[in-house]
């Protein structure tokens, strides 16, 4: 029903010349295919274009996607990149709400809605994150802190077609840390997530919409998230600048 996902968030890692080399690397390891599994690569913004241009030539299992976008079409604001200027290179996926640009940047619910709409409106999958900084899950409140982003980050929002809508659920406390939560903590609140959407988008369209955990996802232990009923996949950091670990990743989603 719902096929896997499995996304590598590069941050702002790699320059042009080594994110070339990653992805040709990652393309050398996906030769055999990927299966059922959607694999999807986000490098920073400048190694976009460079990116895409492996995928062609070595005709890679795998999507090409943004760490971010801006929801204006055009014009002056300095800085940022439009959603059709992602179409035009071929990324048919973006990152928004990460937390480190929640957190770092400022960016707010309403940005993040913002940001959905533009890029559907383009035909571009969003990955919209979400979770919980470390002191709202120690006063255990981390389940309705999410719950309240997902309605504020889906307001309005129309989706016709479920496989092009994503969320990934990333415990702030979890990320870059090497501290992950249990694949228990992650079903606990992918469940309560899928459980919104149904509320909002009915329980056709949410049991369609691929729910990703991030934080500290590894080749070791991402298969016991998987074995989980509302998680989908996974949204890769750290591990996704190895081809070898990536690649391992997305087996073990096979
Ligand atoms: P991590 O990052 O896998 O390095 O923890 C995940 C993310 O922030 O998307």
């Amino acid at each position: 029903m719902r096929n896997r996902m499995i996304a590598g968030n590069w941050k702002m890692n790699e320059t042009y010349t080594e994110g070339v080399v990653l992805a040709q690397g990652l393309a050398k390891e996906l030769a055999d295919g990927t299966g059922d599994v959607d694999v999807v690569v986000c490098p920073p913004a400048v190694d976009l274009k460079g990116v895409a241009e492996v995928i062609e030539q070595e005709n890679a299992p795998f999507a090409l996607g943004a760490q971010n976008v801006y929801w204006e079409e055009s014009g002056a604001y300095t800085g940022e990149t439009a959603p059709n200027m992602l179409t035009n290179i071929g990324a048919t996926y973006c990152i928004i709400g990460h937390s480190e640009r929640r957190g770092y940047f400022g960016e707010t619910d309403e940005d993040i809605n913002k940001k959905a709409k533009a890029l559907m409106a383009h035909d571009i999958v969003p990955i919209s994150c979400c979770g919980e900084p470390l002191e709202v899950r120690e006063a255990g409140k981390h389940v309705e802190f999410v719950v309240d982003q997902i309605k504020k980050d889906t307001e309005g929002l129309e989706i016709a077609d479920p496989s092009k809508y994503v969320v990934a659920y990333e415990p702030i406390w979890a990320i870059g840390t090497g501290k992950t939560a249990t694949a228990d903590d992650a079903q606990e609140v992918c469940g309560a997530i899928r459980k919104t959407l149904a509320d909002i988008f009915g329980k056709e369209t949410a049991d369609g919409i691929r729910v990703l955990y991030g934080g500290s996802a590894k080749p070791n232990n991402v298969a016991g998230f998987l074995e989980k009923e509302d998680v989908d996949g996974a949204l890769v950091g750290g591990a996704s600048l190895k081809a070898d670990s990536f690649a391992a990743m997305v087996k073990a989603a096979m």
